[in-house]
């Protein structure tokens, strides 16, 4: 049985920290869980982690707000297209009028895959969001004054990758991570782990004609996702048998100051991690006051007042 039981974590570069504020917390009901910095070359970036209000592995999903520095990611094949959100069955149109009250891109027709009915809208920076509707989803809602427990996000309910070709890529999600291939439908290819239930799927969306997207941190692309494995140990696991069978593009684990992340490339190009739930979120900041203070790792502790003066002032 494999290691990974789902999601822990999908980061993407996204435009202006408020505006992404504004897109998770107040039209999506999500909990900004953590404020803290990406510091990648000479000015800081945030890293801003939004999911239930525990935090819980799984919900979550981060940005950095790359319009600061100026630098467009391209969006293309080799890379995660779509993130899907879980919501329950008969919640689509109380989303599809909270799209229209926040003017917010949707799709005026919805599609069914997999049994499953989708509704298609877009962050500001042009990241493209599913809702998913589904009664398999029994994880904690994500409810806010506004967003009633019964139309509310339960948590990531799977990725959508563009890939060019997927041989290589089906033979690796099967024998390397050891999903389960649950089947094909028209250019997309569905993988499940653990239940199968929301928060364990992986889509393949086979489009041999997209022009391959960047890799870098930068705004508009979803830059990689993370699963969630226990701890180090399997995470290192992992890494050898990836390593054995010749998938050798992995790094060492990384502190990643709220978990250690192991990253690996899979076939077809997109960035994957293996995420260990280990430690959490609340070795800085107490459970019931979770992204309500700018935090830095222990080695930037020093520079905390610094690199906070160097970002755009964020509300929620
Ligand atoms: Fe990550």
């Amino acid at each position: 049985m494999s290691a990974i039981k789902g999601f822990h974590h999908l980061t993407a570069g996204v435009a202006g920290a408020q505006e992404d504020v504004d897109f998770y917390v107040k039209l999506l009901g999500q909990s900004l869980i953590k404020k803290t910095v990406l510091l990648d070359g000479d000015e800081p970036i945030y890293h801003l982690y939004y999911g239930n209000a525990r935090g819980d592995a799984g919900t979550l999903v981060t940005s950095f707000p790359f319009r600061q520095r100026g630098v467009k990611a391209r969006p293309g094949s080799g890379q995660i297209r779509v993130i899907n959100y879980s919501v329950p069955k008969n919640s689509l149109d109380f989303w599809r009028a909270r799209f229209e009250a926040f003017g917010v891109t949707y799709d005026k027709q919805t599609v069914t895959r997999f049994g499953e009915t989708r509704q298609r809208f877009l962050h500001p920076c042009g990241i493209e969001f599913d809702l998913v509707a589904s009664d398999q989803d029994s994880r904690t809602a994500c409810v806010a004054a506004d967003i009633p427990e019964q139309f509310a996000i339960r948590g990531v309910h799977s990725i959508t990758l563009s890939l060019r070709e997927v041989a290589e890529s089906v033979i690796f999600m099967k024998d390397a991570l050891e999903f389960r291939y649950a089947g094909e439908q028209g250019p997309y290819h569905r993988f499940e782990t653990a239940s199968g239930a929301p928060g364990t799927v992986v889509e393949f969306q086979h489009e041999p004609d997209r022009l391959q997207g960047s890799s870098i941190y930068g705004e508009g692309t979803i830059h990689h996702v993370a699963f969630a494995v226990d701890n180090v140990e399997q995470q290192m696991a992992l890494k050898d048998k990836l390593m054995s069978m010749g998938h050798i593009d992995t790094s060492e684990s990384v502190n990643r100051n709220y978990f250690r992340s192991m990253y690996f490339k899979m076939p077809g190009g997109v960035m994957f991690e293996a995420a260990t739930t280990d430690i959490g979120f609340t070795i800085d900041e107490a459970a019931d006051e979770l992204g309500a203070e700018f935090q830095t790792p222990s080695w930037l502790s020093e520079r905390k007042e610094e690199l906070l003066s160097r970002l755009e002032p964020i509300s929620i």
